[in-house]
């Protein structure tokens, strides 16, 4: 969106009322063809504009696309999107992160945000395909983090709380966490993070931190193969959520706890992750490379990792790999 469809929009969000094109035009001090082509592109943006009669027009209602003029309205972050990298679709925003931190340094990208409305290439833990059509949020945060590198695996548990908290400040449902850093609501999943570091010994170049919700999704839209593990926000509550009002929430709930970890309040971090886990007590099977074992999740560490109670009763620490509840 350029400046002046930028402010064409604002002159009639601004109006309670059909405002004229000519109007628009003289307070804005742009021609009248220039308003008419920006209520079309508007439009083929998604912006509900009504023309009652040839030349008014009437602001009706914002689109649901998560564009960098609506995030940026309702965003209250300092640091977390203070610039916003924007797609309609993309492979992967991850991708999309990685090109940028080869074409620029990491410090002047800190806080950047990429979203795309659709993904093509999505990538999950594990190099699992992602699926991310329409009407999710698929966004990766950029970070040139200011804490000890030991502490890395604290940004993967602030997108996870980020998360959660969002989803229930818009929507009111209590998703939890599934260890290290699903997102389940009841016993299927709705969100990821994956969290992919840069260093070298113990500096941090960067740190990006993808983040897939399937929020405004029918689950008639998810392959086969996802039907019974997946749920999506809006089958969950019978209608649609407000994407903007998520993903600002989000944003916002990551960079409290983004401080907090630069503040090195980790403790506070560390006992909400752990309240929010539903892992805890729950029996599990443990796939770590090529070995698999079974047993009850105890507890977990200070350093995110899950302690399990196997079968001959040996407790063994879990750093990395999949989890699943059984
Ligand atoms: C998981 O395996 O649970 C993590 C999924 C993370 C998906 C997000 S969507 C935005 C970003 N881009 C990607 O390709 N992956 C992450």
């Amino acid at each position: 969106m350029n400046e002046t469809v930028i402010r064409v929009a604002e002159a009639l969000r601004r109006a309670k009322e059909e405002r004229s094109r000519n109007e628009i035009a003289a307070e804005l001090g742009i021609a009248p063809h220039m308003v008419s082509a920006s209520i079309r592109r508007l439009r083929e943006l998604g912006y509900r504009i009504e023309s009652p009669k040839r030349g008014l027009y009437r602001f009706d209602g914002p689109s649901k696309k998560l564009l960098p003029y609506e995030v940026k309205k309702v965003l209250k972050t300092k640091l977390i999107g203070r610039e916003i990298r924007y797609f309609d679709k993309t492979t992967s925003t991850n991708t999309v992160a990685q090109n940028l931190l080869i074409a620029k340094d990491s410090e002047s990208l800190h806080g950047t945000i990429v979203i795309a409305e659709e993904q093509t290439g999505g990538t999950g833990r594990l190099g699992r395909v992602w699926v991310s059509p329409g009407g999710g949020i698929w966004l990766t945060i950029i970070l040139k983090p200011k804490i000890p590198i030991e502490r890395a695996i604290m940004l993967t548990m602030a997108g996870s709380i980020a998360v959660v908290r969002a989803i229930k400040r818009t929507t009111g449902i209590g998703a939890l966490i599934k260890w290290p850093n699903d997102i389940y609501i009841g016993k299927k999943k709705v969100g990821g993070i994956i969290t992919e570091l840069s260093a070298e010994g113990s500096e941090i170049h960067h740190c990006l931190v993808g983040i897939g919700i399937d929020v405004n999704i029918p689950l008639s839209d998810l392959p086969p193969q996802l039907k019974g593990s997946v749920t999506s926000l809006s089958a969950e509550i019978g209608r649609d959520v407000d994407r903007v009002m998520l993903l600002g929430t989000l944003l916002k709930e990551f960079e409290l706890r983004y401080f907090q970890l630069e503040a090195m309040e980790y403790e506070p971090i560390l006992r909400e992750w752990k309240s929010l886990l539903c892992t805890i007590e729950h029996r599990v099977r443990i796939r770590y490379g090529s070995r698999i074992f079974e047993g009850e999740a105890i507890d977990i560490d200070d350093f995110g990792g899950l302690l399990v109670r196997k079968d001959d009763g040996v407790v063994e620490r879990v750093i990395a790999g999949d989890c699943t509840h059984i």
